[in-house]
Formats: structure tokens, sequence, C-alpha cells
């Protein structure tokens, strides 16, 4: 049996990795976030209820589940306190969460200085959620950051928050912000620290724990892999690894202890912010999927950009993360068209490649090389098993497979849980 599944968006983030995360959770008994913070934004309906969550974990209705935010996270305290009370406020009050004491905090100059280092790029702005995601993983990695357990230490965290002050209060001065002040942020942290305390441990040890107890873990990764900081589109990317491959470093787990993969894909393409996309759409098609898949950000409202599926990127996200498996979402949306292309290669400078290329202008000028299909017109989203399907849509899921030589494991043709289909057994 495979007790442990990771849960990876193979796109550019918003694959509805929260749906399938929900709908393994029902088997879970832990399941772990492991890197991003309030960036991401994964959507779940079940009962006629939608939740958006951005940095809980997904199997918080769960009263039994136990919920870990990992040591790969960085931790909004104020962000996480009013999604519990959210939560709370519409009835999901019974439930297990955990915090890693050595989770890096996003503290308030991060998201000043991240809105500020956007506005000073011209036109080449990352697009960036403003949440402050890069500054506070910059600071991590500058050992200038503060950690979730030492909220809980007062006089270590004055003496981090005073060193940090140092220098971040320099950098607001250079972008032309106000300082910030100790006093302020000090007490509302300490106040934060108080609040979340009865969370923050040592998750690597209680995770190991579960495991050696034979427990099953789902492993659930925010954005996408394209947007990995070694591996997707640099720089247009977060700052964090989405990739399976990060879990173990992410979470204090030995590597052996990843057992399946799922990547979880839309069965088209979409992106928000900037940078290069070749398989983009305009016009009616863009339009039409954009309308039908409620293609606008959980986070920040923006439209979401539109494209063919593209067997490139998924070849490069199965290498670079593992997939054992596909999770092919927002099925039902690709209802209607006449024809569905799916792009199996580039055309870079007169040359056909299919890997991906690491520099921003090779990308920009690779052109998508198509195979176009029939599409369907029947509405799918009542199928429940792959039989139901209509044969152009079956189709185009076998050449998904062939294209990916990934076996796709879960249909979803809908929102709710319900309108989920399993065709492999992955946990
Ligand atoms: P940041 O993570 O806020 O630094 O933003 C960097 C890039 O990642 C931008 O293009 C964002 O739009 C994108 N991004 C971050 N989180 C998500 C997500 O959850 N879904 C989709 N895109 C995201």
């Amino acid at each position: 049996m495979k007790n442990r599944l990771v849960v990876v968006g193979t796109q550019w983030g918003d694959e509805g990795k929260g749906k399938i995360t929900d709908y393994f959770a029902q088997q879970a008994d832990v399941v772990v976030r492991y890197q991003g913070g309030n960036n991401a934004g994964h959507t779940i309906e079940f009962g006629g209820q939608r939740y958006a969550l951005q940095s809980i974990p997904s199997g918080i209705f769960n009263p039994h589940i136990k919920n870990v935010m990992a040591n790969g996270m960085v931790v909004n305290p104020v962000s996480v306190v009013s999604e519990l009370e959210t939560l709370e406020s519409r009835g999901v009050k019974d439930y297990k969460l955990f915090i890693s004491d050595r989770a890096a905090v996003v503290m308030p100059y991060h998201s000043v200085l991240d809105g500020a280092a956007e506005s000073l790029k011209g036109g080449k702005q990352i697009g960036t959620t403003k949440k402050g995601i890069g500054p506070a993983y910059s600071d991590k990695y500058d050992r200038i950051g503060i950690r979730m357990g030492d909220l809980l230490d007062g006089d270590y965290f004055a003496s981090r928050l005073r060193d940090a002050l140092e220098i971040k209060n320099r950098e607001l001065a250079m972008y032309g912000c106000e300082p910030m002040s100790f006093d302020t942020i000090y007490a509302q942290y300490m106040e934060l620290g108080r609040r979340l305390g009865k969370y923050i441990c040592d998750t690597s040890v209680l995770i190991n724990e579960e495991i050696e107890k034979g427990s099953r873990v789902l492993f659930e990764g925010a954005q996408g892999v394209m947007l990995c900081i070694d591996h997707g589109t640099y720089p247009y990317v977060t700052s964090s690894s989405p990739t399976a491959s990060s879990v173990p470093q992410n979470t204090g787990i030995a590597p052996r202890y990843v057992d399946n993969v799922i990547g979880v894909c839309k069965a088209y393409t979409t992106r928000v912010g900037e940078g290069p996309f070749p398989t983009e759409l305009e016009g009616e098609i863009a339009h039409n999927i954009r309308e039908r898949g409620h293609e606008y950000g959980t986070v920040t409202g923006r439209p979401r950009r539109v494209g063919w599926l593209d067997a490139v990127v998924l070849n490069h996200t199965r290498r670079v993360s593992g997939i054992d498996y596909l999770a092919l979402m927002l099925f039902d949306v690709l209802s209607g068209l006449d024809t569905v292309k799916i792009c199996v290669a580039y055309e870079l400078d007169g040359r056909r490649i299919e890997t991906m290329p690491a520099t921003i202008p090779q990308f920009e000028r690779c052109k998508p090389i198509y195979v176009e299909m029939p599409g369907w017109k029947e509405d799918i989203s009542g199928i429940r098993s792959f039989d139901e399907l209509p044969e152009a849509a079956k189709n185009y899921v076998r050449k998904i497979e062939e294209l990916t030589r990934i076996k796709v494991a879960v249909l979803s043709v809908g929102p709710d849980r319900t309108q989920t289909v399993l065709l492999h057994d992955v946990f």
C-alpha cells in the first residue's frame, strides 16, 4: 500500500490541487503543506459550500486529520489567524493544526518591500501576489529571517527583530518607504505568537512519528512546478520549490518516505502574472474557457491567462519533480469545442525541441507545435466513469498519457467532491 502521497501542481499553479488534496484527504491521517505561504489559494467545495484556503492545509475540515504547516513554508501569522477566524465563523471549529517552529515568518516589511521592488521594475514586473513571499524567503537564506518558534521567546524575538530592522529600515528608505517601528511590530507579533503558540511545534518529529506508526500522509504542494525557483520559468517564478523532490527537505523526512506523486494538471493551461506562455490563446476560445472555468485568481482576483495543454511542460515537470500519475482537472470546461489541441514540441529558431529552454528570450521565441484532435459537444460534468465519456474525450485522455508517459489516475469534471472519477488507486 502507498501510504505517502505528494500532490504537485504540474503547470503554473491553480491546477485544482485544493480539490485533489481534499479528495485524498478523506483517506489521510495527516495533511502537510510543504512550501509557499499565503500567496496560494486553494478552493474546496463540498456540501454546497465553497471555501478558499491560503496557508492552512486542505485537511482542516476533517476533525481527525492532523494538519501540518511544515518548515519549508513562509507563514504569515496575521493571515493564519484571519483564515482560522473565517473557518470558525463558518462552523469549522474542531480541527487539528500544527505549525513548524522552524517555518519562516512573513513580517510586515516583507509585503511592503515586495510591492516596492515590483514597482521599480518598470515593464519587467514578475507580477507577484505582493504578499511578501520573495522577501521572506530571501531573509531566510540571508539568515536574518524570523522563525515561528522565535515568537515564543520574547527576548530572543526582540534581538532577532532589532537586527532585522537595522537592515530592513535601510532597504525601506532606499525605496522611499517609511521606516517600521520596532515597538509596534514587537507587540503585534508577540500577541500573534501567544494566539498561535499552541500550534507551534517540531513538525518533523510529528510527521516522522506518524510515518513510523504507518499513518497515511498527504503532502500538499502550492503553486506549480513551472513556478519553481530552480526549475520554473525564472525569474517569473515564486521563491520556493513546489516539486515533490523538495518534500523531504521542506518537511524534515527521509527521501525514501515519498511513495507516490500525483501531478495535478488542468485539461488546458493557465497562468497568472507575467512571463512567457507558448500555448497562450487570445480571443473567443480563451474568453470561453476563462468564463467556463472561472479563471480568476483566488488570492488577487486577476483574470488568468489561458492556453492549450502543453505536453512539453508536463514532460519537464515529470522529469524535475517526479510524477507517477496525473489528475486531469476541469475536464468539463473543454466541452463544446470543435477541435482541441495539445502542444507536443516547440519550434525554436527553426529547430524542433521537446525540452524547456532555460532563458526567457529563448522561451519567448518558442512556437508551439500542436496535435489537433476532434472536440466533443456533450456536457461531461455528470459522468462518473471513464466509459461514460464521449469517444473524443476518451481519446484526449489517451493522447495525454501517450505524450507524457504518465497514467491519468483521476478525472475531475466539476468542482464538487462527487464530480471526481478515480481510474487508478494511488493512495
Ligand atoms: P509570489 O509567489 O507572490 O512571489 O509571485 C511570483 C509568481 O508566482 C507570480 O507570477 C504569481 O502570480 C505566481 N504565483 C504565486 N502563487 C501562486 C498561486 O498559488 N497560483 C498561481 N500563481 C501563483
